[in-house]
């Protein structure tokens, strides 16, 4: 498999799935850029990193319909509906059916911070903060609480102190 291209047809399968809503399909982008530096910083093998960027670019997948099905998109629901529709993606990009089974599992759990249980998961987390961070406008003491409860990765935490300033 070409991996690079599978993840550019990845991308655009997202942006379809995302059609006419830049701002998400912005904030994809940007996470799947940090999930792959930091996933890089971190030495990760190639396996690992191709399913950290897989999960990066689905990730947020179950927002649109859980809005569909619930007028919300808590982070509970987004776990509860992102799984069902990354599958058949993945599916027919052909990838192997345990890579499939790892992303919609991070899909399903991306905003759940308890039993974090490898590298992928927590280089996805951090990825997703590295962005909500900013998107969110979050301030200073929140950066830090961030830092102290979520980042584990070296790579994640020198990101994330240099891009928001903090110590
Ligand atoms: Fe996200």
């Amino acid at each position: 498999m070409d991996t690079a291209k599978t993840i550019d047809t990845l991308t655009l399968k997202m942006f379809a799935f995302n059609a006419g809503d830049a701002k998400r399909i912005q904030h994809l982008m940007k996470v799947h850029r940090f999930a792959q530096l930091i996933a890089r910083m971190e030495g990760l093998d190639t396996h690992t990193r191709f399913v950290v960027e897989c999960a990066a670019l689905v990730h947020d997948i179950g927002i649109r319909p859980a809005e569909a099905k619930y007028g919300s998109c808590t982070g509970k629901l987004q776990e509860q509906e992102g799984p069902a529709y990354a599958r058949p993606m993945l599916e027919e990009l052909g990838l192997d059916a345990a890579d499939i089974d790892r992303i919609c599992y991070l899909v399903g759990h991306h905003h759940t911070y308890t039993g974090i249980d490898w590298a992928d998961y927590q280089i996805l987390v951090e990825a997703d903060f590295l962005v909500n961070l900013y998107e969110d406008g979050v301030g200073a003491d929140g950066v830090r609480h961030a830092l102290d409860t979520i980042f584990r990765t070296k790579a994640g935490r020198d990101l994330c102190t240099e891009i928001y300033g903090v110590q």
